[in-house]
């Protein structure tokens, strides 16, 4: 009911996608740091905010993987992409806490499916529950669980993968 609630209030139809630049790198750690300690507090951050914002500066946004998503100007949403030999990988996937539940990732996955090579895999917390159900009802099978020990939080983690919308349909 809640929920309900809160896709009514949302703004998603004005959401825009662009690639990251450098001018973004200090929004984009932000919504990296917040959506860890709003959602994720089983899991705290390995890195301090400095190390963060670095990271972003100089290894992520120069990968030229990085889509974010605007509204109204705003950064509300990020995800970074990887193309392996044999798969594609959502290494990070992160809305702003308050416009979750708006749309807003399910517009940058649908942005992944256009453009990934099949299959697209990633990892989260098993812990997290929320994107479990997020990915899990758009298509995403889990096809490895962890006990976490090969991640920096040690902590247990799911292998999703996504093959096609045919999967996703059934
Ligand atoms: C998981 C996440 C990317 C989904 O993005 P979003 O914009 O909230 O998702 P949408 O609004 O497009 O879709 C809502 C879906 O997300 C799920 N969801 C996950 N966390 C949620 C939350 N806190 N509030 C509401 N919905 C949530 C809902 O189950 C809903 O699924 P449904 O439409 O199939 O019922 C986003 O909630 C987020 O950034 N969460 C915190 C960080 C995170 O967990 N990232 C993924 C790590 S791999």
């Amino acid at each position: 009911m809640a929920r309900q609630a809160a896709y009514r209030q949302c703004e998603t139809h004005g959401a825009t996608l662009r690639s990251a630049v450098s001018a973004d790198a200090a929004a984009i750690a932000q919504i990296l740091i917040d959506v860890r300690s709003a959602f994720m507090p089983y899991a705290p951050l390995m890195h301090s905010a400095a190390e963060v914002h670095s990271w972003v500066a100089q290894i992520l946004i120069p990968s030229g993987n990085t889509v974010i998503a605007e509204l109204s100007g705003e950064l509300v949403g990020v995800m970074t992409s990887a193309r392996a030999p044999t798969c594609s990988w959502i290494d990070q996937m992160a809305v702003h806490p308050s416009h979750v539940g708006c749309g807003i990732g399910s517009v940058l996955l649908d942005h992944a499916f256009r453009v990934l090579p099949r299959p697209i895999r990633l990892y989260t917390f098993q812990a997290n529950t929320g994107a479990r159900r997020f990915y899990e009802r758009r298509g995403f099978r889990a096809i490895q669980l962890t006990d976490g020990r090969a991640n920096e939080e040690h902590c247990p983690d799911v292998l999703y993968e996504f093959r096609d919308r045919v999967q996703a349909e059934r």
